[in-house]
């Protein structure tokens, strides 16, 4: 019986620890030096570093470069005895009193709690983060995951994802902070501090271009530098310029011909040179693809295992492939990060999560990241004492809200709401964490007839909706990393679904809990459409606050809903034909490398709707409220901008209102681009003057041949408002010949 109930992962990890092959740790020297002069609290991170780097052998200098294997992840590995059983590990130097690296998966909350009964919290996607566009609910986000790391006894997470969403089927673009470089580095430059404020190292990750899933280990990303420095990479400039993250991961793909773990243009001359980055590089799990050019081209640590960074690169040093001093400043990058973010003089201590807590931030930031699209003859929100009877249909809503896949998958309490067997999350199914819609849209009408509906058969969901005063259809599309969606279109379905339901009852109100943008063949007919992402452990709470108007709306779209795959830059997802059907060996294994040209360039998201003169579904930047604001009195030069926001609506609101910038014709760059921000809570009938300073370097287009940011002189144009297609005011300013330039190319 006790047997029955340990899951098949569980035995393997304890076989594992049982049979654990010798991990390469470099055995403790006779003499303890643990209270050595580095651990004098006033000297800083890189006069510790150095302090520690001269006590140590090769071999210690060696293991700190790498990880011990794959360990928990994968059934049989070896997992060191002193694993917290996360992700990753790396020995410390214990009698340098240097602790172990315990790196654990963190994207959404922290992964793989259940293995050991532990309990973490589900925080709303990133992308979902990305649309409160609040740098606080961000600090909020990467503090309850470092909170959390350290009482599960962690010391790094691995999390931080700022990919940028290049490509709208990514699978991964729910852990990413959607498609503008500005928004996606602020958003997560700030959730990744808020990790670190925890005295827990944190990272930034999948450095970079790893916008699509499909072919990530083989694809090589073509993508000029301007359009690179500008986009994806400047996502991530700014990223570590506000966290300075201990860690930036690696990505899997190749960037113009060479992999991104080595990769030199990246690594060594815009990552550390260029934008001053004083942490160490890790790669992605496998991503290491050699020994000596990738130390040299700056790859400062290999996970999960050593076999390119344990004897082949001792061998290399000892050949004077890779110069000592090369090997030096991997070790230092990784000890001055491990004494700058707190983890040697502060370690973690474990204790309980504290899952209510946890709780009330992940419902908070949801409320602020939920959507409204649509809203018609203002149906929302709901009024509760005049509804008599309300139909809920699909998705699984009578127990649960949706979870996105792969290495961010945290564990629900209890396990998978739609199919709750012991043990942790299996690779590859969906999961549904226990906050139930429907629980809480009852709880909002007591006396109302809520009924629910599974939405497995059109007919009988559209009957329910017929007999209802109004119908609310969850719809949902499961995203996971290893996987990018075929298509915008919501699988199983559901769009014939909401068809039925809406001919039944033209009081449909669709909820939507997606891993990015999906297609809304139906969105004339309904009246209201709120995008939930997923929104987290409070999500239900959440979805029924606003459906109900107890939250008034104030998220605003990350990223472009396209109203077909047409539209896009790649109608399919580059490579997605070449996939062989499934099989037993992964099937990537059995695909050949191929090229993904990125051609759209610059031309990212909203950028390329803008300047090919399409019209989305939905804008970014576009989100409705259920009050009204009014913008006026623009006032703009190349340094401030400053406007008055007024809500002359009748209920309290927050309003995102954004600043776009539209460059003088020389720049070439036919669109706007977002520039500043801000979110604005305002009573009814209040108003304020919002100033915005402009940071030159979001003026800026990088220059190639100088290697170096450039203000083109010419006229430009500010346009501010509540979306980047909705923007009423406008003025312009000059800079003249001589004024821009020059100002650098580093954060
Ligand atoms: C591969 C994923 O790409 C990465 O994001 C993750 O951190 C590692 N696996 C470890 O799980």
């Amino acid at each position: 019986m006790f047997l029955r109930k340990l899951t098949c992962l569980k035995l393997t990890f304890i076989l594992a620890m049982l049979v654990a092959p010798q991990c390469p740790v470099a055995s403790a020297q006779s003499q303890p030096q643990q209270n050595g002069p580095w651990m004098d609290k006033s000297l800083s991170p890189d006069q510790r570093a150095d302090m520690v780097i001269k006590e140590m052998t090769l071999d210690e200098k060696i293991q700190l470069v790498h990880g011990t294997g794959w360990g928990v992840l994968r059934g049989g590995d070896g997992v060191p005895t002193k694993s917290n059983l996360g992700a990753g590990f790396v020995a410390g130097i214990e009698r340098l009193g240097i602790p172990d690296i315990n790196l654990a998966d963190s994207a959404v909350g922290v992964r793989m709690a259940a293995l050991q009964s532990r309990y973490a919290t589900l925080l709303p996607s990133v992308l979902g983060l990305a649309a409160t566009w609040d740098t606080q609910a961000a600090s909020l986000y990467g503090s309850v995951i470092g909170r959390e790391l350290r009482e599960q006894g962690f010391n790094m997470s691995i999390g931080g994802g700022v990919d940028l969403a290049r490509e709208p089927r990514n699978g991964r673009n729910f852990e990413y902070a959607g498609e503008d470089p500005i928004l996606a580095g602020t958003m997560v430059g700030h959730l990744a501090e808020g990790v670190q404020s925890n005295q827990v190292m944190g990272d930034i990750k999948h450095y970079a271009l790893n916008d699509q899933e499909t072919g990530r280990n083989i694809l090589n990303a073509i993508l000029d530098k301007r359009s690179m420095r500008e986009t994806d990479l400047l996502a991530f400039q700014i990223a570590i310029g506000i966290a300075h993250p201990a860690g930036v991961m690696c990505a899997y793909n190749k960037i113009n011909g060479d992999y991104a773990c080595e990769n030199d243009y990246t690594l060594n001359q815009v990552l550390k040179k260029d934008f001053g980055f004083k942490g160490f590089v890790l790669s992605d799990w496998e991503g290491t693809h050699s020994t000596v050019k990738a130390a040299l081209a700056g790859l400062d640590q290999e996970q999960p295992g050593y076999g390119y960074f344990g004897a082949p690169l001792k061998a290399a040093v000892e050949k004077g492939d890779v110069p000592m001093s090369r090997l030096d400043d991997m070790d230092h990058r990784i000890l001055r990060s491990m004494f700058a973010a707190g983890v040697v003089d502060n370690p973690p201590v474990r204790r309980v999560v504290d899952p209510f807590r946890g709780l009330e931030d992940s419902q908070h930031i949801a409320e602020e990241s939920i959507v409204l699209l649509k809203n018609a003859d203002n149906q929302l929100p709901l009024s509760a004492e005049a509804i008599k009877s309300i139909a809920v249909i699909g998705s699984h809503s009578d127990v649960g809200i949706l979870s996105g896949g792969g290495s961010a998958q945290v564990d629900a309490p209890g396990g998978n709401a739609i199919d709750p067997r012991y043990g942790p999350s299996v690779w590859g199914q969906p999961v549904y964490f226990p906050s139930s819609p429907l629980k809480y849209i009852r709880a909002k009408v007591p006396s109302a007839h809520v009924e629910y509906n599974d939405g497995k058969n059109a007919d009988a969901a559209a009957n329910l909706a017929k007999k209802s005063q109004v119908a609310i259809v969850f719809v949902n599309q499961w995203m996971s990393e290893g996987r990018d969606a075929p298509t915008l279109s919501l699988p199983n379905n559901q769009d014939a679904l909401v068809e039925a339901v809406v001919a039944a009852n033209p009081h449909t109100i669709v909820v939507i809990e997606s891993g990015g943008p999906v297609t809304m063949p139906w969105a004339d007919k309904v009246t209201a459409v709120l995008e939930s992402w997923y929104p987290g452990i409070g999500g239900a709470q959440a979805i029924a606050n606003i459906l109900f108007g107890d939250v008034n709306p104030s998220g605003k779209l990350p990223i472009t809903f396209a109203k077909s795959d047409a539209d896009l830059p790649h109608p399919k997802v580059p490579g997605i034909e070449l996939l062989p059907p499934p099989g037993p060996r992964g099937r990537e294994g059995r695909m050949k490398p191929f090229d993904v040209n990125y051609t759209e360039g610059l031309k990212v998201g909203y950028k390329w709707f803008e300047a090919e003169n399409k019209k989305p579904l939905f804008a970014f930047g576009h989100g409705l409220s259920y009050t009204v604001f009014e913008y006026s009195d623009l006032k703009a030069d190349g340094r401030q901008v400053s406007f008055t926001l007024k809500n002359t609506g009748e209920r309290p609101g927050a309003e995102v209102a954004q600043v776009y910038l539209e460059l003088p014709a020389s720049a070439g760059e036919p669109f706007n681009r977002l520039v500043a921000w801000q979110r604005v809570e305002l009573a009814p009938g209040e108003s304020k003057e919002i100033a915005l300073t402009l940071d030159p370097l979001y003026l800026s287009i990088f220059d190639v041949e100088k290697n170096g940011w450039q203000i083109v002189p010419g006229e430009y144009k500010i346009l501010v408002g509540g979306s980047s297609e909705n923007t009423p005011l406008n003025s312009t300013f000059g800079v003249g010949v001589g004024h821009g330039g020059g100002i650098g190319s580093g954060n």
